[in-house]
């Protein structure tokens, strides 16, 4: 069993970043700028969005952090989202999801100018990736293929079960495994909390994708000898022996499959780091005006 090892891989692509900020400062260009926006005080948001604020500053980019109440009106949101759309300093624009039940994130979404939509989620970038067009990838699932591609795991003619279909992992990653590239042509099950059978299904997979967000749901009895574990789960279990008062356990109950897998993502330190590459990797592309690195 190999682990893919996302902190390394990471570090890999983070290196690479820095060294062309460096080739842009000497050309007297201006280096990429990440905007931002956090509303309210979700623990695991705070913790993603300074994961992504000290990668920037890691590597020389810009970045710019919006906080806003918990209470803001969806109004002066959109207000200051349409402020950074028009900010030619600002090359990304990022709203860390979810947003509080009183805004609605598809029009929050849609207000983000597409050219700067480094998560990938306006309709126009998510229609150019099912249409195999050159755009942003969203962040987890370029991470993961990222990820594929560095460890060239085997995909093509494989089997790929992709457990929960939200539109900001398992979706995309469906669409991108099944894409004719490597890595890819995967033949794709996409499941989710109305299949009915999903253990046979596993149990046929070369390849599982766990993106359903409860903890340990994959066990051992579901997974195939040899078969490649991606876990994207990221869930907070009560832990007192912990200074924090919780640990991070992935949707894979880990020590368990670990034995009968090629290859498998831990949590922390997998698909975790990866989305924050791939996110640094969107704003490059958006501050130089290339896109399209998955085509
Ligand atoms: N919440 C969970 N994952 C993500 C992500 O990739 N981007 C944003 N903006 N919010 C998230």
């Amino acid at each position: 069993m190999q682990i893919l090892d996302g902190k390394l891989v990471s570090a890999a692509i983070k290196a690479q970043l820095a060294d062309k900020v460096t080739e842009l400062k000497a050309l007297g260009q201006k280096v990429p700028h990440l905007a931002a926006i956090l509303v309210g005080n979700n623990p695991a948001s705070e913790t993603y969005v300074a994961s992504k604020v000290k990668s920037c500053a890691e590597i020389g980019y810009h970045s710019t952090l919006l906080r806003f109440d918990e209470k803001i009106s969806e109004k002066h949101l959109l207000d200051n989202i349409t402020l950074l759309n028009e900010n030619a300093d600002i090359d990304g624009i990022l709203v860390q999801l979810p947003l509080p039940k009183h805004i609605n994130e598809e029009v929050v979404i849609n207000t983000i100018d597409p050219s700067k939509d480094v998560d990938g989620f306006h309709p126009v970038n998510v229609g150019k990736m099912v249409s195999g067009l050159p755009t942003f990838i969203p962040a987890t699932p370029y991470g993961i293929m990222l990820m594929l591609e560095h460890y060239n795991v085997p995909t093509k003619g494989k089997h790929a079960v992709v457990i929960g279909r939200s539109h900001i992992v398992g979706t995309p990653v469906s669409i991108l495994l099944s894409r004719n590239s490597n890595p890819g042509n995967c033949t794709v099950t996409l499941t989710h909390s109305h299949t009915p059978n999903l253990k046979e299904l596993c149990l046929q997979a070369d390849i599982i994708v766990a993106a359903i967000g409860r903890p340990n749901f994959v066990t051992a009895d579901m997974v195939k000898e040899g078969a490649v574990i991606v876990d994207v789960g990221i869930n907070r279990i009560e832990d007192a022996s912990k200074k924090s008062g919780f640990r991070l356990v992935g949707d894979v109950d880990y020590n368990a499959v670990a034995e009968k897998c090629s290859f498998i993502t831990p949590v922390p330190g997998g698909v975790g780091p990866m989305t924050i590459a791939a996110l640094l990797k969107n704003t490059y592309h958006a501050a130089v005006g290339q896109k399209g690195n998955m085509n």
